[in-house]
């Protein structure tokens, strides 16, 4: 089953959703209102798949050898697991992903904590590790923040602190979640539940700054700037977590 996040205020009921539930992506017509709300499938599978398969080439100093295989006893081992709620789209992404051996991909709603402790601490426990090195967040809090709120947002800042010791993240900002709640309206949909009532608004990079390094145990490494999408990258790292080689 997939709902697009933003029809799941809850985390799991679909108010407005008319009749959207246990319905996979594909069954939604292209132009249908879930399409236009949240775009079209295949571009998501892309940038997830893509985004991955880039930063495992990125990260092992392979940027030209996507179509070669997987290289053989490379001397760095490194291991990616990505995750998103939508099972069609890891299902997807499992399917034309490369490097299958280093790059996992797992349907998981991780604010679902009964789904998500025991989830990831086996994938961890498999490499003898408690966290992980580096944590990538590309324009996922705002979704967060909408379907789970001021409190979501909060813990899912505090779950990433405490897995990762350095934590790369692209908040989306204010005027996006704007832009999502007028898409929204536009649809007839009811509005974000939490949307009016987020305290938590404005400058959400400096927000979100401000939440993990005060509240959450990391400094702020670098602000890399805006991506062409003019967001922030911001590279936070844990004042409280020793970097685990594996020697
Ligand atoms: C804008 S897309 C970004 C995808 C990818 N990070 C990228 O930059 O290409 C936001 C993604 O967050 C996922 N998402 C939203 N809420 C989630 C949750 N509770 N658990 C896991 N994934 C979630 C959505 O399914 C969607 O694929």
């Amino acid at each position: 089953m997939f709902t697009p996040p933003e029809l799941l205020p809850h985390g799991g009921s679909t108010p407005g959703a008319q009749g959207s539930q246990d319905r996979s992506w594909s069954d939604f017509p292209l132009d249908s209102p879930e399409r236009q709300l949240w775009g079209d499938l295949p571009e998501f599978v892309f940038l997830l798949q893509e985004l991955s398969v880039a930063l495992y080439q990125h990260l092992l100093g392979l940027q030209d050898s996507s179509s070669s295989p997987e290289p053989p006893g490379a001397d760095k081992e490194l291991k990616l697991l990505c995750c998103d709620i939508d099972p069609e789209l890891i299902r997807r992404a499992q399917q034309s992903s490369p490097f299958p051996a280093s790059i996992s991909f797992a349907s998981l709603d991780i604010m679902d904590p009964g789904a998500r402790e025991p989830f990831l601490s086996s994938f961890l426990q498999r490499f003898g590790r408690s966290s992980f090195d580096i944590g990538f967040c590309m324009s996922v809090t705002m979704w967060i923040h909408l379907n789970h709120g001021d409190g979501g947002l909060l813990e899912f800042l505090a779950l990433l602190a405490s897995l990762c010791t350095f934590l790369l993240l692209e908040p989306q900002p204010w005027r996006c979640y704007r832009a999502a709640a007028r898409r929204l309206r536009r649809l007839g949909r009811h509005d974000f539940e939490h949307f009016r009532s987020l305290r938590i608004n404005g400058d959400m990079a400096e927000s979100i700054t401000r939440i993990l390094t005060q509240e959450c145990a990391m400094e702020l490494v670098c602000s890399f700037g805006s991506t062409s999408w003019d967001r922030s990258l911001l590279l936070f790292r844990s004042t409280t977590a020793h970097p685990q080689g594996s020697d």
